[in-house]
């Protein structure tokens, strides 16, 4: 019955992850019209023969064009998600979108917290805390996004902040939902026009202490979730990070807009995975 809550489409039951290999995925944050959004996908899913069995990709547009997207990109093997869901399954809550509903469209996956919304749409760790729970309860794998602040860096307190803000987030969630959970370490001083992405040996070394800070809750289930790094990631300075033993993939933003930005950037996650 189409809608009808813990439906799983054969879509989404198609972009399963496979363990082990890189991530690399991009979000459009709130840009493209759908007939770009159909442009993008179809090419994309042409130049996936060269990257999409070798990483997990994924790309999270904006809510309205999740399924015609899904459509082009799931069978071509990569996954396609949302940029933010509410942490019920339905209710009265006006202009909010749930897990089983991204279900229905084909999304498999979903971004939460990310600094933009924390900044700007009064996201906090706690709703970040249980829009992660709602989201893996209802079937969709949960990218949390965690990052501090310039000033938190310039005071020396940036590991202790982040660790925080992912120990929030991961506070309403059973041991059982661990394995469709992934990080992404932005730093909110990398993201953006203007901004430069952070040292790879810096973001190697924030990975790290996420890593243990999820084994100290989860033990060796919490090493193996997939932290991935985002924040002015480009196509030149991709390899560097990557490459780093503590990053498990790429978050892009402006860089995978492009389609050949997206590929040329998989192709080398895929080289150094
Ligand atoms: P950017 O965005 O790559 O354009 O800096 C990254 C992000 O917001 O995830």
């Amino acid at each position: 019955m189409p809608g009808h809550e813990g439906t799983v489409s054969p879509l989404a039951r198609m972009a399963s992850p496979s363990p082990g290999l890189p991530w690399m995925g991009t979000s459009w944050k709130m840009t493209k019209r759908l007939s770009e959004a159909i442009e993008y996908a179809e090419a994309l899913a042409g130049r996936a023969p060269s990257f999409a069995s070798l990483t997990n990709s994924f790309v999270l547009p904006p809510f309205p064009f999740i399924d015609a997207v899904a459509r082009r990109l799931v069978p071509a093997g990569l996954a396609v998600g949302a940029q933010n869901v509410h942490w019920s399954a339905q209710g009265a809550f006006t202009g909010e979108v749930s897990a089983p509903m991204l279900v229905d469209v084909g999304a498999t996956m979903v971004a939460i917290g990310h600094a933009e919304r924390r900044a700007m749409f009064g996201e906090t760790d706690h709703t970040v805390a249980a829009r992660t729970a709602g989201a893996l309860a209802g079937g969709l794998r949960a990218l949390v996004c965690v990052g501090e602040p310039a000033a938190e860096r310039a005071t020396g307190t940036h590991c202790e902040f982040v660790v925080r803000q992912l120990k929030i987030a991961v506070s309403q969630l059973p041991a059982e939902l661990l394995p469709g959970l992934l990080v992404a370490y932005e730093p909110v001083w990398a993201i953006g026009e203007g901004s430069t992405a952070a040292a790879p040996a810096e973001a190697n070394e924030m990975h790290g202490e996420l890593r243990a800070a999820l084994a100290d809750r989860y033990g060796e289930a919490g090493r193996r979730v997939p932290v991935l790094y985002g924040g002015s990631v480009t196509v030149d300075g991709a390899r560097d990070v990557i490459e780093q033993p503590e990053i498990d993939g790429l978050f892009v933003g402006r860089a995978a807009w492009t389609v050949d930005g997206f590929a040329a950037i998989a192709v080398i996650v895929a080289e150094c995975g």
